[in-house]
């Protein structure tokens, strides 16, 4: 079977809700055992009960705590296979409101957040020789902007910089460095967005429809399997073709 991930070990942050539970359930089915690290412990437990795997209370802001939770995984598993750094937070500010805190916070996750839990995770691998890196960044920033993200964008982007620099860095230790770049997806965190932002999202999108979580993991999945060996440093955009149109026609 391609793709087989059967007695690999996957953490996946941020795993609780959205495309990073739709990443969770992918993998697992896919056979890996999946631990879930996230803030939300409610949600983190029960998605980890849905699909058969482990739950940790992690903080990706806190180093500490990403150092234990990833020396606990080798502990309890015997290895770290798979990072899928997905946390991401995404809350709106015009550059004009912005303040120090909003910014701060904003890197704090989605981009310190990431280097404390890669740069944990790809230690670990490098000790076996093995390991898959795959970063949940986004088409906003790296490639589209949006009024109210210039933060969230610099740090998407952000992302895919670091994700390059440390994929070369990883190159002879057996482990790939990679990124989904997901465009819409229908999870709380865009639902959140409110309704009148999901109608417009949906009539710029070429199919006219929101991505699923599941589509984010199966993509993931295949970036995470051993046969991806030889893809390192790139990006994979899961959008519905939302970047492609230069004519209105394209959306009709
Ligand atoms: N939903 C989309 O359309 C979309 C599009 C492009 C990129 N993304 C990216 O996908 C990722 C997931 O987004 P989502 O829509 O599923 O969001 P979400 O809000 O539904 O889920 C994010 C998860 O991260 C967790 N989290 C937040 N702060 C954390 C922290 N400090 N430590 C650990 N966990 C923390 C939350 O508890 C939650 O479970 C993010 O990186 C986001 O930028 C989402």
């Amino acid at each position: 079977m391609l793709f087989d991930l059967s007695g690999q070990v996957a953490l996946v942050t941020g795993g609780a809700n959205g495309i990073g539970k739709g990443i969770a359930k992918v993998l697992s089915q896919a056979g890996a055992k999946v631990v879930i690290g996230d803030v939300d412990e409610v949600n983190g437990q029960a998605t980890a009960a849905e699909i058969g795997g482990a739950f940790q209370a992690l903080d990706v802001t806190d180093q500490a705590q990403v150092q234990s939770v990833i020396d606990g995984i080798v502990k309890a598993h015997g290895a770290l296979d798979i990072l899928c750094s997905n946390t991401g937070i995404f809350p709106q500010a015009r550059l004009a409101d912005m303040t120090e805190a909003d910014w701060d916070r904003m890197q704090g996750v989605n981009v310190k957040g990431m280097f404390f839990v890669v740069q944990a995770a790809t230690r670990v691998m490098a000790q076996r020789g093995y390991g898959r890196v795959v970063i949940t960044s986004s088409i906003t920033g790296p490639v589209t902007g949006f009024p109210g993200w210039s933060h969230y964008g610099a740090s998407k982007a952000a992302q895919l910089g670091f994700m390059r620099s440390v994929a070369l860095e990883c190159a002879r230790q057996g482990i790939t460095v990679n990124a989904v770049q997901p465009g819409n997806i229908l999870t709380d965190g865009l639902k959140a967005q409110g309704e009148k932002y999901l109608d417009q999202q949906r009539a710029i999108i070429p199919t006219h429809t929101l991505g699923t979580p599941e589509d984010i993991g199966y993509a993931v999945c295949y970036l995470a399997s051993r046969e991806a060996s030889f893809v390192t440093g790139q990006t994979i955009i899961i959008d519905g073709g939302q970047i492609l149109p230069e004519s209105p026609e394209a959306l009709l």
